[in-house]
């Protein structure tokens, strides 16, 4: 049967060759297409960076323009959408409620799947493909606000296509109903920022789940909500949430060495610390605190920064992180700055889904451009029982 390799969580296996975004573990570097991202945070936005990742270049004037257009006018969702939403307990996770309704919407667009639709499936349809980016990209907002709304029990708010993406999120979420109501700037700006730093990372988890949903050719709504699923675990996107729980959990500075003596004991997991590729530092970490302080600024300091710094201060003079070459990642300091915010801890996993949907695509549209796409089926070492007689149940004890 020929030499398989025996590579459990894939430490040793590229799946891909991919020119969409590239990490320098060692000295903390990270490139969309080419573009640092301190460079990207600086002169860029959100929904730019959205379309450098998924065609591989910066949109000339009249792209852009075109882009936001119609990524803003595929914001609306069918009633439908709707009431399915109103029909989730109103304590559902926001992220179950996400990856539930997004896979529903492949049923309102059946023709996105080449083989309902009778298409060829081997002939990729670039426009049809291209409506799908801007209905998903554009529609996200609206069922991730869906979701928030659903939570503290208020009507949906329609989306205001006039505005940015970012704004009209925020708008979405807090709308009192009041036409000139508008998100505090430096919180839109903080917003599309962090949505910046979480649109793209390569071959996570998440990523190389919607990689392999996409490889058996089904349709994106339907990946997208596989590759949400991934996300949504603590190891992930997750992390997220999980870090607040834990600072709340220590709860003040005094507790600190506790926590991280049974963190050693293997007894928990210090969240939001270590990284399968990053090893010397996360260059998201320092972005995300740059954000932070100026989210502060308006919102004042959350309270539990301070045991997030001693704990990181903590950790980072300790042996048992340093030898393991652990150091805060993305997710150690962005649930503070969206708990600042106001955002129920458990819509957090959500807030870096809405962005990387943006990476998912990229991917997506890389995939079918591959010449070397077939569907992905890994191989195992079976360490099984060999073929062995059935015992009936007449003559089991
Ligand atoms: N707390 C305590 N020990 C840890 C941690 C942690 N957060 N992370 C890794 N270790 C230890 C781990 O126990 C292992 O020790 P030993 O060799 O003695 O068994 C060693 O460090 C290597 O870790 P690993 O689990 O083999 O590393 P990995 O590449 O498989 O996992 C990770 C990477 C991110 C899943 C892991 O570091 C982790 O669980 N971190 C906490 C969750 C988290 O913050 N996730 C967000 C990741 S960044 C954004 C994203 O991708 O969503």
């Amino acid at each position: 049967e020929g030499l398989r390799v025996y590579d459990p969580a894939f430490l040793n296996t590229a799946v891909v060759k991919s020119q969409v975004s590239y990490v320098d573990g060692e000295r903390g570097i990270l490139l969309y297409r080419g573009y640092r991202i301190e460079d990207l945070l600086k002169h860029s936005n959100y929904l730019e960076v959205a379309y450098l990742l998924i065609y591989g270049e910066l949109p000339d004037k009249l792209q852009a323009a075109g882009w936001e257009k119609q990524i803003m006018t595929h914001t609306y969702l069918h009633v439908k959408v709707n009431d399915l939403m109103k029909s989730f307990n109103y304590d559902a996770h926001p992220m179950g409620m996400f990856i539930s309704s997004i896979a529903a919407l492949s049923t309102f667009h059946p023709e996105a799947n080449p083989s309902l639709a009778g298409a060829n499936i081997f002939l990729q349809d670039v426009k049809l493909c291209n409506k799908q980016f801007k209905r998903i990209i554009g529609k996200a907002t609206t069922l991730a606000a869906n979701a928030y709304r659903h939570r503290i029990g208020r009507e949906f708010n329609s989306p205001q296509n006039g505005l940015g993406y970012t704004e009209n999120f925020l708008c979405m979420l807090d709308c009192l109903g009041e036409a000139d109501y508008r998100p505090h700037p430096v919180l839109v700006d903080a917003l599309d920022k962090l949505f910046i730093i979480h649109a793209e990372h390569e071959m996570n988890c998440s990523t190389t789940a919607m990689r392999l949903i996409g490889s058996s050719l089904v349709d994106p709504y339907s990946a997208i909500s596989g590759a949400a699923a991934a996300l949504y675990g603590p190891l992930h996107g997750g992390a997220n949430e999980a870090v607040v729980h834990m600072l709340e959990e220590i709860g003040s500075v005094e507790n600190i060495p506790d926590f991280i003596a049974q963190v050693k004991n293997r007894e928990k997991k210090l969240m939001g610390f270590g990284h399968r590729v990053y090893k010397n530092f996360d260059p998201r970490a320092s972005l995300v605190r740059d954000v932070l302080y100026k989210v502060f600024e308006v919102c004042g300091q959350e309270p539990l920064m301070k045991v997030a710094v001693a704990l990181e201060q903590a950790a980072l003079n300790d042996d048992y992180f340093v030898s393991r070459r652990l150091y805060p990642n993305v997710d150690f300091y962005s649930g503070l700055i969206y708990k600042a915010m106001g955002f129920p801890t458990d819509f957090f996993p959500l807030l870096f889904a809405i962005p990387r949907i943006s990476g998912w695509l990229a991917h997506w549209n890389e995939m079918l451009a591959d010449p070397d796409l077939k569907i992905w089926r890994p191989r195992q070492v079976y360490t099984g029982e060999a073929a062995r007689p059935f015992v009936p149940m007449s003559e089991r004890p």
